[in-house]
């Protein structure tokens, strides 16, 4: 019999809901969060409030697309952490009231491994996907991490390298913030990229030990680069701003990929997988195209629409863990940190 999962995400400012029937995706709906555009960043607060609001007619239009019945149902998987804490207590609290309203087993599920099963996710009607086999590794970057992480299982993840500060996409971010862009800045910078000239600027870039990352240092050089360079001409970032957004992905870029080669070498490993948000940009997208024609890489990159938060991922990461009756308490309180 098939096994009908709905996954609730609810971690940061996206409200997500999807139904899986076993590992085929038969919906996902996402409502994101316009209102903390005007503050420049993610506001805790409201985003609490808007996934209050969001949350029910997200898993109403996430069962219409799919033609399932709540009754059908055969578990909820729902974002325990990492995330908002706020954020997370709608998600969490809505999906042990609609468990237990339908008698039917929950299962916690962490986001940051939901990033990287991602990769699992198949669409109906989409032939036979080429799938990453274990073990191989993900680099996950998004606006709250920037790891690489050892997949050796479904369940069994290392992180062998992360940031010791900033996360990448916060990093971008934060110069976007500089130039006076919108937010996110993310795709904004993106965007700029396309026109500008990667080696135009270039922004010191870290030193860190191992398979680290630090992308604080990136950040305040294009503070103080870009504040020395407005001194001189006020109208600076408006006549440079496809460089600067080009260089600084290239900078991004560059620290990104240096300690996922190194990361390969030591595992010895060629299937490398990237994940998160920052995985939707144009220039990280196209030196994975590169590094795997160079290393010989089997290279697993997602469909835009996977690479930010969803709850495809958590309801695929539910089906893994359902096969195994992986369930959990209805009491399992939601949490903030990094774990994995
Ligand atoms: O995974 P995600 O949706 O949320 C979490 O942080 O959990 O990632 C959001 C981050 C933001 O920093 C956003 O600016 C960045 O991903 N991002 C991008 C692009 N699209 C989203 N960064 C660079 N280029 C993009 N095209």
């Amino acid at each position: 019999m098939s096994i009908l999962i709905i996954g609730i995400e609810s971690s940061c400012d996206d409200t997500s809901a999807a139904i899986v029937k076993d590992d085929i995706l038969l919906s996902n709906v996402v409502a994101s969060q316009a209102i903390h555009e005007a503050y420049g960043g993610v506001v805790p607060e409201l985003a609490s409030r808007a996934h209050q609001q969001n949350i029910v007619p997200v898993v109403h239009e996430a069962l219409k697309r799919a033609k399932v019945k709540k009754e059908e149902l055969s578990a909820v998987a729902f974002t325990r952490g990492p995330g908002l804490i706020g954020s997370l207590l709608v998600g969490v609290s809505f999906a042990k009231g609609f468990a237990r309203s339908l008698g039917i087993p929950m299962i916690e599920v962490n986001h940051l491994k939901a990033h990287v099963l991602a990769h699992f996710i198949k669409e109906e009607g989409e032939d036979r996907k080429l799938l990453p086999t274990f073990p191989f590794l993900c680099l996950l970057v998004s606006g709250g991490n920037s790891q690489i992480i050892l997949v050796k299982g479904y369940d069994d993840m290392d992180v062998v390298g992360q940031t010791i500060d900033d996360a990448a996409g916060e990093a971008i971010d934060k110069c976007s913030k500089i130039m006076g862009l919108g937010y996110p800045g993310g795709p904004i910078i993106d965007c700029l990229a396309r026109q500008g000239n990667p080696n135009a600027f270039a922004f010191s870039k870290p030193q860190v030990p191992e398979l680290d990352y630090s992308f604080s240092g990136l950040k305040t050089s294009f503070l103080y680069s870009v504040r020395k360079w407005v001194k001189n001409e006020p109208n600076f970032i408006e006549h440079h701003k496809a460089d600067l957004a080009a260089s600084l992905e290239a900078a991004v870029t560059d620290i990104l990929m240096n300690k996922l080669t190194k990361a390969a070498k030591q595992y010895k490993i060629k299937e490398i997988a990237v994940a998160g948000g920052v995985s939707a940009n144009t220039g990280l997208r196209n030196a994975f195209h590169e590094y795997a024609a160079k290393y010989d890489w089997r290279i697993f990159i997602p469909k835009f629409s996977f690479t930010t938060d969803n709850a495809a991922m958590v309801a695929i990461t539910g089906y893994f863990k359902y096969q195994k009756k992986d369930f959990c308490s209805m009491e399992l309180p939601a949490y903030s940190r990094t774990i994995l």
